[in-house]
């Protein structure tokens, strides 16, 4: 037996497009957009409506579901307007009803066109920042008997951004397998595309905000879980953007003031990788991070992780746009380093095996467990199911 320890090409197995390279623009085919019928849920404000407008625009028809009944209307009214398209629906929706989520998925496939939908965007999300200050210090409850013990914690931000989700990528899953037609305009294979919303908190710990980040690590779980089955099982390609902080009714005012300094990034950044993602077939499994725009000097190094530049001091970035000026003081800096400006960066482009050293050496073990162990331990654990099965049949 050889004494090379196998890796498994995950991404190969599992259908996932190569990682993209966002440093120079990425092609949206407009033309591929046309006549698909998407679903977004939370669209009537925010980055949801930035999305609705973008892809009606390009001749989509949107079915938007939202528990904001006078904006989502406002919204679509308008679209109907401004496109000429009577098939664009606002659908009354609380994503963490399940009843209510049915009825929407239900009422989009007979308001669809086609009959069906294309690609399901899980968008509506909540920050609610009074029940994580009471879960994160219950002490601060002054109305509270000290001798007591405090009510179990509201939830609400769980309730919408966890189950909500899981609701909305379940359906997805099953309303999506149903689109077996042709795609049209061009009758290619049909394209299924669940597109999930999460955020800068599904790769990082935002401090004090414990129901949001949980929220959002869960849909960066999901992502991860999806990607390596959907493709292969369902015919659905799953991609996930993470927005930094969004300046949308989402962020408290509090928010405002504490990140005050630190740029934002923009929605249309947000709608122009969820453009990418939704008009572009070929790209699964892909996650990225939607920041502030800004131009950065790249030096790769054996550190670098993924194409994310290394930033050593403050003259590496510039704020963007990039013009001729900020281009210049950076190059002047003097190094054979690449400037660019950007607010896409892909999140997992080097994973599985790298995506820290913690997983790396584990998956190696792993491997080299299951190598080890060779045909002789795959016979011994079939074996062992096997058993399992009969005796549960035996004892019904
Ligand atoms: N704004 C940010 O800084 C930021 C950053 C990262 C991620 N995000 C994510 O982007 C997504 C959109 O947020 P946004 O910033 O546009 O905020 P937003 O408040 O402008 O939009 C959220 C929408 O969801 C709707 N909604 C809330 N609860 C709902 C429910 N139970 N059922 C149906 N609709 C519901 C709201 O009515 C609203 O229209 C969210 O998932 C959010 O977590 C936002």
């Amino acid at each position: 037996m050889s004494d090379e320890i196998p890796s498994y090409p995950v991404g190969d197995l599992t259908g996932q497009s190569p990682p993209i390279d966002w440093s120079a623009p990425v092609k949206v085919d407009v033309s591929f957009v046309k006549g698909k019928t998407i679903l977004v849920t939370g669209g009537a404000s925010g980055i949801g409506a930035g999305f609705c407008k973008r892809w009606a625009s390009y001749g989509a028809n949107i079915i938007m579901g939202d528990i904001s009944v006078a904006a989502g209307e406002d919204l679509i009214r308008g679209l109907r307007q401004s496109t000429g398209n009577p098939n664009h629906h606002f659908v009354e929706v609380d994503i963490s009803n399940w009843e209510s989520q049915v009825r929407f998925f239900q009422e989009a496939v007979r308001l669809s066109p086609t009959g069906a939908i294309d690609t399901v965007v899980a968008n509506a999300g909540v920050n609610i920042q009074s029940e994580q200050k009471f879960f994160n210090d219950p002490a601060t409850a002054n109305y509270l008997d000290p001798a007591s013990v405090p009510p179990p914690p509201q939830m609400r931000t769980l309730d919408v951004n966890l189950t909500g989700t899981l609701y909305t990528a379940h359906l997805a899953l099953w309303f999506l397998s149903k689109n077996t037609g042709p795609n049209p305009p061009e009758n290619t294979p049909r394209d299924r595309h669940l597109l999930l919303i999460g955020s800068v908190g599904s790769v990082y710990p935002l401090i004090s905000q414990s129901f949001y980040t949980i929220s959002k690590h869960a849909i960066m779980g999901l992502f991860r879980v999806l990607r390596m089955t959907s493709v292969a099982v369902h015919g659905i390609r799953v991609n996930m953007i993470c927005p930094y902080f969004v300046d949308t009714s989402l962020l408290s005012s509090r928010a405002g003031f504490l990140l005050a300094g630190g740029g934002m990034g923009a929605v249309e950044d947000v709608v122009q990788a969820g453009s990418v993602f939704v008009s572009r077939p070929d790209i699964v499994g892909r996650a990225v991070f939607v920041g502030p725009r800004l131009a950065t000097r790249v030096c790769q190094s054996e550190n670098s992780v993924g194409d994310m530049p290394e930033i050593h001091s403050l003259s590496d970035i510039a704020i963007g746009p990039l013009d001729e000026g900020h281009a210049k003081a950076l190059i002047q800096e003097g190094d054979d380093g690449v400037v660019q400006e950007r607010a896409i960066w892909e999140i997992y482009s080097t994973d599985f095996q790298n995506v820290d050293v913690f997983t790396k050496r584990m998956v190696r073990l792993v491997n080299a467990y299951g190598a080890a162990r060779g045909w002789s331990g795959y016979f011994m654990d079939m074996f062992t199911s096997v058993k399992k099965v009969m005796w549960g049949l035996i004892r019904r």
